[in-house]
């Protein structure tokens, strides 16, 4: 099958499957990542094949809604890529993007590095900053019942991922502990400068938030 149409075709298999997911990981954020991820990839060496299937395939199954297996994510990508008959090769690369993409499974699995893992990695990490991620934290912040700022309780950087996990810190916390971080974990120059623009106006949108808390 021609590179065009196995992308459009998996395009609309991640669409389909993503019918009733969350918002925080909905097919809209698959788009996001995927125009981020190809935008990055015009000013780096790699393949652009397995930087668009990856991008389009990183969320496909998340290991939150199957019992925690890790395996779920590229097992579901490599069956359908398989079904449609891409290249071994392809495939596994796709398969180890996934794989590394999280921040815990880069503990659990050997090192993996590839510019095409770089590419993804940081078009995800786009979409948790800037306006779009101020949006997710909220939404998420939301979802689990979550006050959105209380001065009495301060963010605490050194929480284990399980205790970060089962946290019940505000929202506003959630910038000091993870998104404002997120630009110095940039992989490519591309996506440092964005990230950068994204990072300022997230410190803006705090100023004026304290400020309308009369602080
Ligand atoms: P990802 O799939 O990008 O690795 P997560 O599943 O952890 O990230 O989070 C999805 C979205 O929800 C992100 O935008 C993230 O910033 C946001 N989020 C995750 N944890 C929190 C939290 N404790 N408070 C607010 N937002 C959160
Ligand atoms: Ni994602």
């Amino acid at each position: 099958m021609e590179n065009n149409n196995l992308i459009a075709a998996t395009a609309g298999f991640v669409r389909d499957t993503l019918k009733n997911a969350e918002g925080g990981h909905d097919w809209s954020h698959i788009h996001r990542v995927w125009t981020n991820a190809k935008l990055i990839a015009q000013t780096e060496k790699a393949d652009p094949l397995v930087v668009e299937l990856a991008a389009l395939l990183h969320d496909i199954a998340d290991s939150k809604f199957h019992n925690g297996d890790e395996e779920i994510g590229p097992t579901t990508a490599g069956k359908y890529l398989n079904s449609m008959n891409v290249d071994a090769g392809i495939v596994e690369h796709v398969q180890q993007i996934i794989r590394h993409m999280s921040f815990k499974s880069s503990f659990d699995n050997p090192a993996f590095h590839s510019p095409e893992l770089a590419i993804v990695q940081d078009a995800d990490r786009l979409d948790a900053i800037g306006a779009i991620g101020i949006a997710r934290a909220f939404t998420y912040g939301g979802f689990k019942g979550r006050e959105l700022y209380n001065p009495q309780i301060k963010p605490n950087l050194n929480m284990s991922k399980e205790e970060y996990k089962n946290s019940s810190a505000p929202t506003i916390n959630h910038f000091y502990e993870k998104l404002l971080l997120l630009k110095d974990k940039m992989n490519t120059e591309t996506g440092k400068k964005l990230a950068q623009q994204r990072h300022e106006f997230m410190e803006a949108y705090l100023q004026q938030f304290y400020m309308e808390c009369g602080q």
